[in-house]
């Protein structure tokens, strides 16, 4: 098969990832007999350092005729007081509207190899296996009317969470279908004593499992939802939640199983699939070689396994990983006090060996 890919390095730590993750992409075609098409292409705030635009028109081109975008991560302080449409997070924001990626698929998995990085004791965490599945087109992120106005010192600022009924339908029969496939249990997490669009979500939601009957569906709102989290972070399996519940919740998700810099995720629902670690571009550590490239390197697995259909081969990524961190391998973020921090790209050629090497 071609593997036609556009890769987005973009900011911070961003293209430290990428790299590692597109030679874990080279590794599992090679090792499976498939071809890789690979186009770099600008983003966020290199995007508008080149050219005054965080998504220029050719990325969206070069992303809309690949089959699948990787991306690294944006977002840089240098652009902290620019007007919205110039933040480097409105390239991100615009990608995911080009693309129609409706659907923002957040895995967060406990890997038992890394039981003294969990903040939880290793009784409470082991065995968890969560899918979020964020709305990632409606909510705040989106709605219109969104302003700051009126004069300095008083001004007021709105923005509008919005949801229709087909919005919240097409989002939660991705979450049903997912389910089906895993321990058949949704958790729809929203905020209905409070918010109209909550009403909503609840009201729709609970029609749509008419259509699978053998899916367990329950409700609860987001505060207790977050308890929950880190209070039995084993009894979740998927998680259908809109945007910014979704964004929230996956950040916590990241810390319940040790470590954001493990977190991929997919981006799917239209013609091409986006597929981004769910760190952000941490300034801090920009630049220095200690990043974790493995939500990146697992990002590639989704990729594989929803754009590609390549289930075994996104399966040996994911094994890869399980295997260096097996063997100890821990970048700084997982290092504490018991290992020694290997760099970014240190972790990616043990993962690129693992996928070569395994059989
Ligand atoms: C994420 C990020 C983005 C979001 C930002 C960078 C716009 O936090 O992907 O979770 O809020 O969606
Ligand atoms: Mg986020």
């Amino acid at each position: 098969m071609l593997l036609k890919i556009t890769i987005l390095p973009g900011d911070g730590i961003g293209p430290e990832v990428t790299e590692q993750a597109v030679l874990v992409v080279r590794a599992v075609a090679g090792r499976f007999g498939h071809q890789v098409e690979l186009q770099h292409k600008l983003i966020g705030g290199v995007a508008l350092t080149a050219a005054n635009d965080p998504l220029p028109p050719d990325t969206i081109q070069a992303c809309l005729s690949s089959s699948a975008v990787l991306l690294g991560a944006v977002g840089s302080p240098a652009f902290d007081h620019n007007p919205n449409h110039l933040r480097p997070e409105a390239g991100l924001l615009r990608i995911r509207r080009e693309l129609g990626a409706y659907a923002n698929l957040r895995a967060a998995v406990f890997f038992p190899a890394l039981e003294d990085c969990s903040p939880l004791r290793a009784e409470i965490v082991r065995g968890t296996d969560i899918m979020i599945v964020r709305e990632l087109l409606g909510g705040a992120y989106f709605g219109q009317p969104r302003s700051i106005e009126g004069p300095a010192g008083s001004r007021v600022a709105v923005n509008t969470m919005r949801y229709g009924e087909e919005e919240i339908e097409r989002i939660a029969r991705v979450a049903f279908e997912l389910a089906i496939k895993r321990r058949r249990k949704v958790l729809s997490v929203d905020k209905a004593n409070v918010l109209e669009c909550s009403r909503l979500w609840r009201e729709v939601v609970t029609r749509v499992a008419k259509d699978y009957p053998e899916v367990k569906l329950a409700h609860q709102y987001v505060d207790s939802a977050a308890m929950l989290l880190v209070q039995r972070p084993t009894e979740f399996d998927v998680v259908l939640t809109e945007n910014m519940f979704g964004d929230i919740l996956s950040d916590q998700a990241g810390g319940v199983v040790g470590s954001l810099g493990l977190l991929a995720s997919a981006s799917v629902g239209g013609p091409v699939g986006l597929y981004e670690p769910v760190h952000g571009s941490a300034p801090d550590i920009a630049g220095k070689g200690i990043a974790n490239p493995l939500g990146a390197i697992l990002s590639v697995a989704m990729m594989l396994r929803h754009s590609f259909q390549l289930e075994r081969e996104a399966a040996w990524v994911e094994n890869a990983v399980s295997v260096v961190l097996g063997k100890g391998a821990r970048t700084a973020d997982l290092a504490g006090k018991s290992h020694s921090a290997i760099t970014t790209a240190q972790m990616g050629q043990q993962v690129v060996e693992a996928v070569t090497d395994s059989v």
